[in-house]
């Protein structure tokens, strides 16, 4: 069986914002031709849309393209107050709020699994969180980390999530990826990135680097040999083979579209047909 996969859809960039669902799907159309590939089945590792409405119509339209379409949640897609600027039509107080609607709606399109801490024959996925431990310098601390998060980042201003609370967000993400990969799936989803992935040198000093990034070593170690990682969130291309301490190898693969000003696969010169895989 086939899988393509990818994430940072971010369609809100190529689509216009309307709630006219044909001139959506009429855009949604090259958009599909020029980043999607055929595959059996499709994992999308996050970053949908901003706009709810965008998110759920992409959902319709991508179900019609392959027999089953695996999506986990981006931190665009959890957004908040964010919305207004859209002049939406709807409100979510909160992103618990966003994502029960999300889980609603996908549950009524035939084809499409939302996986948010839940497992579906041999695909897991949930959105992740950061661990808010790496440093970019010896000195950083996780709790400068965390106060960088809530006063200044995307994510810690546009979301409404466990009120925020960065301790709490992290222990739900830590026991979904224990939870999830003890039950050894074939492939883990996530939007936010194992730093096992490994991190583009730019990057590396870059305080805001941890908020994409937690450490995956123990949940990896947890899948079998010939697993694979999809994770998205970073706007750069990434695939590469993982060996754990017991010797088993990953694949872990890393399919953004990206905002249109950005080319995810300059960095490391990969092309999408590199993200049609094939799993046992
Ligand atoms: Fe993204
Ligand atoms: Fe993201």
């Amino acid at each position: 069986m086939t899988y393509y996969f990818i994430s940072d859809l971010h369609v809100d960039f190529y689509a216009p914002m309307t709630r006219t669902v044909a001139v959506l799907h009429k855009h949604f159309e090259p958009f599909f031709e020029r980043n999607f590939l055929p595959a059996d089945a499709c994992c999308i590792a996050g970053d949908i849309a901003n706009d709810y409405f965008t998110y759920v119509e992409f959902l319709k339209f991508i179900a019609e393209k392959y027999r089953t379409v695996y999506v986990c949640l981006g931190n665009h897609d959890i957004i908040t107050e964010y919305m207004g600027r859209f002049g939406s039509d709807r409100d979510f107080t909160t992103s618990e709020s966003k994502i029960a609607y999300f889980i609603k709606e996908a549950d009524k399109i035939l084809h499409i699994q939302l996986l948010e801490n839940c497992i579906v024959g041999d695909v897991a996925g949930c959105m992740g969180m950061c661990d808010f431990k790496y440093k970019h310098t010896p000195a950083a601390s996780e709790i400068e980390n965390k106060i960088l998060w809530a006063t200044r980042w995307f994510d810690g201003r546009h979301w409404n999530y466990m009120r925020n609370n960065t301790d709490k967000l992290w222990q739900h993400y830590d026991r979904a990826f224990r939870e999830l990969t003890a039950q050894r799936p074939k492939i883990m989803m996530s939007h936010f990135l194992p730093l096992e992935f490994e991190m583009v040198e730019r990057y590396k000093h870059d305080p805001y680097s941890n908020f994409f990034y937690f450490h995956g070593a123990k949940y990896l170690e947890n899948l079998d040999d010939g697993s694979i990682w999809q994770a998205g969130h970073t706007h750069t291309a990434i695939k590469r083979e993982y060996t754990d301490r017991f010797g088993k190898k990953h694949l872990l693969l890393c399919n953004p579209v990206g905002y249109p000003d950005e080319n995810p696969y300059a960095e490391y010169g990969l092309k999408r047909e590199d993200f049609v895989v094939e799993v046992e």
